[in-house]
């Protein structure tokens, strides 16, 4: 495979357009997934409402947030909207069309939570479903052994066999099916944040002795044939996160290190993966994925009862709390964070390299596009002011008020709905609307140029 030579071209800019895996996109701005918890029932007008003035503002492309491929089984989060049902998908239609009529494209992220899921770690999910089985990876680890023991989770884990590996691949490659019929443009896997990617790909989660575990080829097999069953029922472009476990605590002995997640997304771009996602993370469920404050302002009476009932009484919770607060405290906020890890990506792959993770400003923005990647992301600014790429797209200084204080995160965790929730933040945005500094003319449009650059 031909990589790309890396070479800087200060050129390509925010507004300039660029594609995957044939796919034109207008620009080089996506909203990064972002949990919608627009629920299970009729979900659409409460997506439009997030989603749709995103598109209207301009963004290229949204990543709507992850969606289960199973029914009950291997929801990470209260409120998820499943993929496993065809009417339900279908019905998706109505949000695919208007995102395309304001001239942005919508992936849809496929997801299941494997050791994250809600049938591990809450106890008002697990009374209410009974009969659901914990499908993971392999036996858990030690540190989520002692969790259990402490109360905080609840393992009863059942490993899949090989064939059911395979059938789990086969469900993910029905759901992309179903969502390319109802109109998404491409297909974007929950390949970090924990999930059950995340979980195949580590060595700390996979302690497998089928073609599933092993070394990283094998441990990337599950990929592979994800990547299959999606092929082999639809073309439409195909994205992954890839995890690079580099905030691994000291008691973790394996985990990915960036060089393990360069080799991964080379491999992911060979075996035919059209875009990679380099993101650093640890093994664990926490703050390095996010960065940022402890967000105090989330946990409101309403949300701390959430959290007693999840976790299993009022101790527990605070433990819980005070273990986030800890963990907030060790992975503060950086600009771009991930920029270093998707530069030394890109320079061994073909395909565009998205890049995620503290980035907040046009210039910023522009400058990564020189060199570390093809498309910048953003996902808590997007809450902040959904129609954020107004702003980004017509002014080179401009930058998102959010202030990445995560109050918006903790009352995900009991399902209420992703917004942002810091006064003095939305004020600002207040004021913005008032100058019409979210108005955009004409949407979308193609811009003149020679075609798209990587
Ligand atoms: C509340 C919340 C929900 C998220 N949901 C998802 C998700 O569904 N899928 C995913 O891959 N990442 C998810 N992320 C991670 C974001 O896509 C992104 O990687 C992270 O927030 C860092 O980007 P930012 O600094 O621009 O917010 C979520 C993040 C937050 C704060
Ligand atoms: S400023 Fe708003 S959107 Fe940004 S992290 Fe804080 S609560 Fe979330």
């Amino acid at each position: 495979m031909a990589a790309f030579d890396g070479s800087t071209d200060y050129d390509v800019t925010l507004e300039i357009p660029v594609s995957i895996g044939g796919l034109e996109l207008p620009n080089r701005l996506y909203r990064a997934p972002l949990l919608e918890h627009a629920g299970d029932d009729d979900p659409v007008d409460r997506l439009l409402d997030e989603l749709e003035p995103c598109a209207e503002a301009g963004v290229g492309l949204l990543m709507q947030g992850a969606t289960p491929i199973r029914g009950r089984e291997g929801r990470a989060a209260p409120g998820m909207t499943g993929f496993e049902d065809p009417d339900r998908v279908a019905s998706m239609s109505r949000l695919t069309d208007r995102i395309d009529a304001h001239g942005s494209r919508i992936f849809a992220q496929l997801a299941h939570g494997g050791l994250r899921s809600m049938e591990v770690w809450h106890a008002g999910y697990r009374r209410r479903n009974p009969g659901l089985r914990q499908r993971v990876v392999s036996k858990p680890p030690l540190p989520l052994r002692l969790a259990d023991r402490l109360g905080i989770l609840s393992i009863d884990a059942d490993p899949l066999s090989t064939d059911e590996v395979y059938e789990l691949a086969a469900d993910f490659g029905r759901a992309a099916d179903r969502a390319a019929a109802a109109g998404y443009h491409g297909v974007h896997l929950a390949g970090a944040t924990m999930g059950i990617f995340q979980q195949f790909l580590s060595p700390f989660y996979n302690r497998r002795d089928d073609e599933f575990g092993g070394a990283l080829d094998d441990r990337l097999r599950f990929f592979e044939v994800v990547h299959e069953e999606i092929r082999a029922r639809t073309d439409v472009p195909l994205v992954t996160k890839v995890p690079a476990e580099t905030e691994t605590p000291w008691f973790v002995r394996e985990s990915i290190d960036a060089e393990e997640a360069i080799e991964a997304c080379r491999r992911l771009a060979e075996i035919g993966y059209d875009a990679v996602v380099p993101v650093g993370s640890s093994p664990f469920w926490d703050h390095a994925i996010i960065r940022g404050e402890f967000g105090s302002r989330g946990f409101d009476d309403r949300v701390s009862r959430g959290f007693e009932a999840a976790f299993g009484g009022p101790w527990r919770r605070r433990l819980v709390e005070l273990a986030a607060r800890i963990d907030a405290a060790t992975t503060p906020f950086e600009a771009a964070w991930n920029a270093d890890l998707c530069r030394r990506v890109r320079a061994v792959v073909d395909v565009p390299v998205l890049c995620v993770g503290g980035i907040r400003g046009r210039s910023e923005a522009d400058r990564l596009l020189g060199d570390a990647c093809s498309m910048v992301g953003m996902a808590r600014p997007f809450y902040a002011e959904p129609r954020l790429a107004a702003r980004l797209l017509a002014e080179s200084d401009a930058t998102a008020v959010c202030e990445s204080c995560n109050n918006c995160v903790p009352p995900q965790a009991v399902g209420e709905p992703g917004v942002c929730r810091t006064p003095a933040v939305l004020k600002q945005r207040g004021e913005f609307e008032k100058r019409g500094a979210y108005e955009r003319e004409g949407g979308n449009r193609r811009r003149d140029s020679d075609g798209p650059k990587l």
